[in-house]
Formats: C-alpha cells, sequence, structure tokens
C-alpha cells in the first residue's frame, strides 16, 4: 500500500486508527466566488472523494465524516434537497470505487429522518459493501452527540425496565456499547475546517481524549497535502489521558 506520509526513523510513524473530520466552510468557499450555497457542496463533494482515496491509501482504518447534523435540519429546504441530492448522487458514482477498494459504508445518524430515496440507497449501498475489511467509511447523517447519548440512554432504561440490565453495571462501557458508534474505536483525530473553534455537537462522548486539528482552510479546498501534514503533525502529539509525564 502506498504511504506518503513522513516516517519517523526512531518509531516509525503512528497513524492514527480512526480520523473523524468536521467538513466545514463550503457555504463560505462559495460566497466568496459570489456563488450559491450549493456550489460549494458540489465542490465539497470532490474534497470527500480524495480525502476517502487519500485515507485508503495512507492506511487509515476508520474514517468518520460528518455530512449533516441534527440542527442543519434547521437550513433552507432548498440547501437540504440539493445536499440530499449530492449525497445520493456520491453513493452512486463511488460505489464501484468502494467495492474496489475493499472500503465498508456505515451509516452513524438517525437513518430514519432522511428522505425515503436516500435510504434506500444508503441501505442498498451499506449491505453492498458489508463484507469489505479494508477501511471503513463513517458518514454521519442527521448526527447529533447528544441525540445519540440520549439513544443510548433510553436503550439502556428499555434494558433495565425489562431486567436485563442492572442498574450498577451501567459503565461508560456500557454506554459505549449502545451508541452509533458500538464497534468502532474512538477517533485519535479530529480534523475541522474552516476555522471555527468548536464541536457543533460531533462524537460527543466518542472525542474525549481525541487530539483536535483545526485549519482555517475551506473544505472544498483541503488538499491531500493537507490531510497529510496534519498526519504528521499529530505524530509530534503527546497524548497523557489524564496521567503523569513520565
Ligand atoms: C459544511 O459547510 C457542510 C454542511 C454543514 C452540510 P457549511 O454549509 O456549513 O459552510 P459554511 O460554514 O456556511 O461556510
Ligand atoms: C457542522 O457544521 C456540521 C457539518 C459539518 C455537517 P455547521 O456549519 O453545521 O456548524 P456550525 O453551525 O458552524 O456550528
Ligand atoms: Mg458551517
Amino acid at each position: 500500500m502506498k504511504s506518503d506520509v513522513p516516517e519517523n526513523p526512531e518509531t516509525g510513524l503512528q497513524l492514527p486508527v480512526h480520523v473523524a473530520v468536521i467538513m466545514d466552510g463550503n457555504g463560505r468557499w462559495a460566497k466568496k466566488r459570489m456563488l450559491n450555497r450549493v456550489k460549494g457542496h458540489e465542490k465539497g463533494a470532490d474534497a470527500v472523494r480524495m480525502i476517502v482515496r487519500a485515507s485508503r491509501e495512507i492506511g487509515i482504518r476508520y474514517l468518520t465524516l460528518f455530512a449533516f447534523s441534527t440542527e442543519n435540519w434547521q437550513r433552507p429546504k432548498a440547501e437540504i434537497k440539493a445536499l440530499m441530492t449530492l449525497l445520493k448522487r456520491f453513493l452512486t458514482s463511488e460505489k464501484q470505487e468502494m467495492i474496489d477498494n475493499n472500503i465498508r459504508i456505515n451509516i452513524i445518524g438517525q437513518m430514519e429522518r432522511l428522505p425515503s430515496d436516500v435510504a434506500a440507497q444508503l441501505k442498498e449501498t451499506m449491505a453492498e459493501t458489508a463484507a469489505n475489511d479494508a477501511m471503513q467509511l463513517n458518514l454521519a447523517l442527521s448526527y447529533g452527540g447528544r441525540a445519540e447519548i440520549a439513544m443510548a440512554c433510553a436503550a439502556i432504561a428499555r434494558k433495565v425496565k425489562d431486567g436485563a440490565v442492572d442498574i450498577a453495571s451501567i459503565t461508560p462501557e456500557l454506554v459505549a456499547q449502545h451508541l452509533y458508534t458500538a464497534d468502532i474505536p474512538d477517533p485519535e483525530l479530529l480534523i475541522r475546517t474552516s476555522g471555527e473553534y468548536r464541536i457543533s455537537n460531533f462524537l460527543l462522548w466518542q472525542a474525549a481524549y481525541t487530539e483536535l486539528f483545526i485549519t482555517p482552510t475551506l473544505w472544498p479546498d483541503f488538499t491531500r497535502e493537507e490531510f497529510v501534514a496534519i498526519l504528521s503533525e499529530y505524530n509530534k502529539r503527546e497524548r497523557r489521558f489524564g496521567r503523569a509525564d513520565d
């Protein structure tokens, strides 16, 4: 597998297993060019193709992309419609590449809130790539960290009520098992483009100890070179998880 991440001669390169990305700045990219926001989303779709391809080649095992939040439903209907159309187009145009490159597609978020044609396309793509195991691409769609945690609470409460779970056994591990990401390790690295210093309801639980990288680059301008630079920067971070430095 091709890798253009600089090697550390002492220890070898520490690649994150799971990279998460808040793909932000499509609207501003379009505005700067006096274009409709939808043009920014269209251009953003090219950056999605780029990061999926690059991650697979570099050897990232899980890539989670924040594509649509629970709060994004408050956007104008026309923008939402355009985003859903783009998503459907992405799923059909990229399916063969996902299959050829052994990439599994998975959805995290409220599938039931998506338009039925989009949900049907998602289910088809997920089923056709279910056995792929080189990389898992998680698309966060109608995803919100708070809604996810509330859903987990409800699922656990139901089990307590049915006598299947004892209150004393409600641990962080048990909560984690009831999230969309039950079988996915927490991301080591979270990238946000467009320079906003906030998490915007993304992976609230899972990002407890994630290394954050905020870049001013707008998502449609995000390149493979910058991605590789962030990955090598990640190598220099010292992750302590609350422990004392020794
Ligand atoms: C990110 O770009 C894409 C989605 C949230 C769907 P934005 O549309 O939020 O772009 P800005 O933040 O307005 O520039
Ligand atoms: C976060 O971006 C959601 C996605 C990238 C899908 P937003 O543009 O919705 O976040 P805010 O409004 O700037 O916090
Ligand atoms: Mg935004």
